[in-house]
């Protein structure tokens, strides 16, 4: 073969009349004989091309059997004197940075755009196809999960490196954003979770009472926030294998407690889902059930996320100072979220007092008229909520420190017997809760 080529070289050397015995002709390029390597989509932009990486250790070239050409650098330096910011990151992947680029890259062309020798997750798959002992550390299977598991995480499709960086970065796992790896029990805000909410809504994770934010809730009572928004937030791995699992929605077979491996038992259910593992009680959820009425106290036990919270008394006192603002409930037009003019002209003393203690929060509660369907109304009595959430927003109050909830039809403050009677009850209510 190699040979045949030689030969196949020489006679065109003879054709075109070169001396095959000399050095090489100007004429001839590296290209020229050596268009192989070069022909696929992506090239390597060096700019002095082949020089830069390969020179010539003077011999005659080609000729069979003896090598011309030295690398400029031995690997993996001579990479890094051009790509200066691989390898300098605290969290390395030793494969990649113990200097084998080449394992991933090819040095001159690829149809990937970022050079590599074959599709992105089957580069990673062919050393995690087993499990692997490092130091302290064991890492699980990640072939074996993929391919037993029938709910895998729709991200991986994008490519392993959509979350893990191939050669380094600042965070453990070596996470292209930040997440919480390994740990259990944190004290979390939304940027712990960044890997996630690059492509997940944070509304999940900071709406307490929402309707919309996430399926994983009871009522409009948000579960994830309970779970992950508090004190002692349990990180997203404790319920979730982030690559997948035989669960729907990668919820995890077991969770680790200790050193034992409890089972969850998660079952999902037309509305929502059960899970019963040994460290509670059989516990569900129910997207249809009632709204839970979170009380004042719970928001003060802790339901915030800041628990370093004033006494009770001290509450009181702010408590009482709200009540004496002067504010009338904001009313709206029938069977809409259209305030009616005026009727919002006092919200500038809610939210100046709130500007006063940058730590208060409310609660805006929404309520309809007896007319039209349960579900309708609490639909669209949470959207007349969130109207006014959105005022105050506008207004320089921070998103988070508004909950919003629905009632529907519930509560009314003047029976609903006549159209009169009835706008009074088309409201909502603020609520200071902390
Ligand atoms: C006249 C044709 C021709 C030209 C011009 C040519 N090569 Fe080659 N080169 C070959 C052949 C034939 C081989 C041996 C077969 C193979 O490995 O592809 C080879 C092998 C090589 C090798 C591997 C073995 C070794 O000698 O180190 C390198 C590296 C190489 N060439 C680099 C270059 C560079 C860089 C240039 C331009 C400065 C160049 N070649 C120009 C034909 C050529
Ligand atoms: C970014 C650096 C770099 C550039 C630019 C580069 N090469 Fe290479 N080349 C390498 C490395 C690294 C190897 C592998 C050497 C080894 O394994 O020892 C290699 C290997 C080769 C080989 C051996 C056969 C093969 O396919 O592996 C040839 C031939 C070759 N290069 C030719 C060229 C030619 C011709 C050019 C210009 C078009 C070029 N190279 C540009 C880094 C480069
Ligand atoms: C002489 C300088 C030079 C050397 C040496 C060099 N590269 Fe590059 N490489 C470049 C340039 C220039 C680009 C274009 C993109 C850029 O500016 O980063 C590039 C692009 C790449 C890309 C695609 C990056 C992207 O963002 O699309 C990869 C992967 C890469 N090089 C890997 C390597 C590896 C592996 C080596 C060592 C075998 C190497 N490079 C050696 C100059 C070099
Ligand atoms: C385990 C496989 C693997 C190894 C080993 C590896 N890389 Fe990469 N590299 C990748 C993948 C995958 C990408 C593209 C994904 C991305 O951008 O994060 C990439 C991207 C790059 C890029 C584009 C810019 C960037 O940082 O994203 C450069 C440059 C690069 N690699 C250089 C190197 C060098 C130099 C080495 C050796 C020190 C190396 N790589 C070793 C897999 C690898
Ligand atoms: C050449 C073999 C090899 C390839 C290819 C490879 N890995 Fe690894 N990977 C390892 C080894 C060995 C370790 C353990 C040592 C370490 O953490 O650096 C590891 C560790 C990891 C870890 C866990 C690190 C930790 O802190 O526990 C992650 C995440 C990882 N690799 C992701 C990837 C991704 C993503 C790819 C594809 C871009 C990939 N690996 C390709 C061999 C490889
Ligand atoms: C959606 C983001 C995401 C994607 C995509 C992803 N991973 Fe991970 N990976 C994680 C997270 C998060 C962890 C940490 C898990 C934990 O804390 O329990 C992790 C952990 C790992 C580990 C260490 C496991 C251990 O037992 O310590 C390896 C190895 C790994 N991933 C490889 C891969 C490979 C290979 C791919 C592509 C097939 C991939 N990952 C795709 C997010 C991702
Ligand atoms: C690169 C984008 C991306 C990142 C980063 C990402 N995901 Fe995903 N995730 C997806 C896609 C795509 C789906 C599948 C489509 C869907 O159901 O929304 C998905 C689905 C899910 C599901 C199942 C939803 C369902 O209805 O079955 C869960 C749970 C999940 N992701 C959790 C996480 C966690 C936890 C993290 C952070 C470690 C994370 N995701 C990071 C893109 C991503
Ligand atoms: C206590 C267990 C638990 C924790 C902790 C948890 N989740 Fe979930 N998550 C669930 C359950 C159960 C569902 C399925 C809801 C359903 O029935 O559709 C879910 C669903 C999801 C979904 C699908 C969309 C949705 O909200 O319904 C995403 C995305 C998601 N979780 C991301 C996360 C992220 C990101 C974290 C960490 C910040 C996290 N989860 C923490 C239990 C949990």
């Amino acid at each position: 073969m190699m040979n045949k080529l030689f030969i196949s070289i020489l006679s065109v050397f003879l054709l075109s009349g070169i001396s095959v015995f000399g050095q090489i002709t100007e004429e001839k390029t590296c290209i020229d004989c050596h268009e192989d390597l070069v022909k696929l989509k992506f090239k390597h932009p060096t700019k002095n091309k082949c020089e830069d990486c390969h020179k010539s250790n003077k011999e005659k070239h080609p000729e069979e059997g003896v090598k011309g050409f030295d690398l400029t650098k031995k690997l993996p330096d001579l990479c890094y004197d051009c790509h200066e910011s691989v390898g300098k990151n605290k969290v390395l992947h030793k494969p990649a940075t113990d200097g084998n680029c080449l394992f991933c890259h090819d040095p001159h062309q690829s149809n990937s755009p970022k050079l590599l020798v074959s599709n992105e997750n089957d580069l990673c798959l062919k050393c995690h196809d087993k499990p692997i002992s490092y130091e302290n550390i064991k890492i699980v299977n990640i072939k074996e999960l993929l391919k037993e598991n029938n709910y895998i995480h729709g991200a991986i499709d994008s490519g392993c490196t959509v979350c893990h960086s191939p050669h380094e970065s600042d965070n453990t796992y070596r996470f292209k954003k930040h997440f919480p790896g390994g740990e259990t029990y944190l004290h979390a805000t939304k940027d712990s979770f960044a890997l996630c909410f690059s492509c997940h809504d944070s509304k999940l994770f900071e709406d307490a009472f929402s309707k919309t934010a996430t399926n994983f809730r009871i009522g409009n009572k948000n579960l994830h926030y309970l779970h992950v928004n508090r004190e002692k937030s349990r990180n997203c791995n404790r319920c979730h294998n982030v690559h997948g699992s035989k669960n729907p929605f990668h919820i995890n077979e077991t969770v680790r407690f200790g050193n034992w491996d409890m089972p969850i038992n998660y079952k999902k259910s037309e509305n929502g889902g059960s899970c019963f593992p040994g460290c509670h009680v059989k516990r569900s959820y129910d997207r249809n059930a009632t709204p839970l009425r979170d009380t004042i106290s719970d928001y003060l036990t802790g339901y915030t996320n800041e628990k370093k919270y004033n006494s009770e008394s001290e509450f009181n006192k702010r408590l009482s100072e709200f009540n004496k603002l002067k504010f009338t409930d904001i009313k709206f037009e029938f069977g809409s979220s259209n305030i009616i003019k005026g009727t919002d002209k006092n919200l500038i003393n809610i939210v100046n007092f709130m500007k006063k203690y940058p730590d208060s929060k409310v609660e805006i509660q929404g309520y309809t008229d007896d007319l039209g369907e349960q579900s309708i109304n609490m639909n669209l009595s949470e959207e007349r909520a969130k109207k006014v959430k959105q005022l105050m927003v506008n207004m320089g109050i921070a998103y988070y420190r508004i909950y919003t909830i629905g009632y529907g039809k519930s509560n009314p403050i003047a029976p609903n017997d006549t159209e009169k009677n009835r706008a009074k009850n088309r409201r909502v209510e603020i609520k200071l809760v902390r």
